[in-house]
């Protein structure tokens, strides 16, 4: 069986937390080996380091840097090793975030990220990529219900407008690759969107 990487990308607030789950049964109901993790984090190494990231204040070069170093490791331990053994492998975030947070967020320069993804994970790509896209309005109201909020959380609207046009514009220049749903849809209309995307790939 062919390893297979899927990463779930979107805004704070934008819901693609809720459908991790269903996405992994779907896979395992198929007889599918699923393997679910995060970004930043996965590795204990970078768990710490997603402690630091999103709650030490720190230059955006830093952040940058932080985010590829925790995913080095992540891929090294995790990521290869379940692709190697024919696993799904599904992460919630993986380097689109850091084009659209650090670039599009931040606004760092897209050539920086570009020679670190090359040099991290020039030949791995994910397989697909579903990038949930809310308007920001809608993930702001979701995200005021939610628990203690992070740096990221805490940062003001129109952060969050840069991330989702960041998001939006990687998508455009990665049409096969990235899949954009319509977070803002019902559950089921979402699940029935996922269903018929993950029917290439079952
Ligand atoms: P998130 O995945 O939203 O987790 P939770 O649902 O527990 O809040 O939190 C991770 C945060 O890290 C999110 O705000 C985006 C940010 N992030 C980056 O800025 N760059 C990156 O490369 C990654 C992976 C995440």
């Amino acid at each position: 069986m062919q390893g297979l990487f899927i990463t779930l990308e979107g805004v704070d607030g934008a819901g693609k937390s809720s459908h991790l789950d269903w996405l992994a049964d779907w896979f395992r109901s198929r007889g599918r080996v699923v393997r679910q993790t995060r970004e930043p984090g996965g590795t204990p190494l970078g768990e710490h380091l997603r402690e630091i990231v999103l709650h030490q204040a720190m230059h955006p070069e830093t952040e940058a840097l932080v985010m590829f170093a925790a995913r080095r490791e992540h891929i090294e331990q995790i990521i290869r090793p379940a692709l190697a053994a024919g696993e799904v492998l599904i992460s919630d975030r993986f380097t689109d975030a850091s084009f659209a947070y650090q670039c599009g967020g931040r606004g760092l320069p897209e050539a920086r990220l570009e020679a670190l993804e090359q040099w991290v994970h020039g030949d791995l790509q994910p397989d697909l990529t579903l990038l949930f896209d809310v308007p920001t309005e809608i993930a702001a109201a979701r995200l005021a219900n939610a628990r203690e909020p992070d740096r990221f959380e805490r940062e003001q609207g129109e952060f969050h407008a840069r991330v989702r046009a960041a998001y939006l514009r990687r998508a455009a220049s990665h049409p096969l690759r990235i899949q954009v749903i319509d977070g803002s849809r019902t559950l089921d209309e979402v699940r029935a969107q996922l269903a018929i995307i993950l029917g290439a790939f079952a």
